[in-house]
């Protein structure tokens, strides 16, 4: 196991279907991650075997200790319109919010990989979150291409196809190498 630590936060969308490849790959790169999914992500985890990774949840106890170390990297796969939204916005209503907050506050390197269909993104929040996350130095990834350049909505009929061709490089390429 890596001694630097990546929160791998994930939100509830399709792509969450990928977390335990995501959780392997950062292993084998050197990483030791814990899993910060949010309350519409467990789904999608709950069809995964996820048992040897630690996998925080919630808020903590006022005197609870803290659940991880400081991060060295945060990944965000799948960003849900509804995260990235709040995330940009500011509001940190949430443990993974929180987190992602705090990691922009923090400069801690960071990147996204944003998942939302046409409907979604038409909404002028979006494109305006994806600015502001972008100038705060978060890495926006494209799930369909790599692109850090270029994000492209999820269309319908697609979506099988892009969970199941993302790369999980694609993000961990966006972060320093050891
Ligand atoms: C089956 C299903 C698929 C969904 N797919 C997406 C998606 O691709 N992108 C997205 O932004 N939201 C999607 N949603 C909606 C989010 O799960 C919903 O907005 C949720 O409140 C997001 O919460 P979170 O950002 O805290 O994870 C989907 C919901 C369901 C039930």
């Amino acid at each position: 196991m890596g001694d630097r630590t990546l929160l791998l936060v994930t939100c509830g969308a399709p792509l969450a279907a990928r977390l335990a490849d995501g959780v392997q790959t950062a292993r084998d790169l050197g990483w030791a991650p814990y899993v910060i999914p949010t309350d519409a992500a467990m789904p999608w985890l709950a069809e995964l075997d996820l048992s040897d990774v630690p996998i925080v949840v919630g808020n903590r106890k006022p005197h609870e200790p803290r659940r991880t170390p400081t991060a060295d990297a945060v990944l965000v796969v799948p960003a849900t319109f509804h995260t990235l939204n709040a995330w940009a916005g500011g509001i940190a209503s949430s443990y993974p919010l929180t987190t992602l907050c705090a990691a922009v506050g923090t400069r801690t390197p960071t990147v996204a990989v944003p998942y939302a269909s046409a409907e979604l993104t038409n909404h002028p929040a979006w494109t305006a979150s994806v600015a502001v996350l972008r100038q705060a130095g978060v890495q926006i990834v494209d799930p369909q291409s790599g692109s850090t350049e270029s994000l492209n909505p999820v269309e319908s009929g697609t979506r099988g196809r892009i969970v199941r061709e993302f790369r999980w490089h694609w993000a961990f390429d966006c972060l320093a190498p050891e």
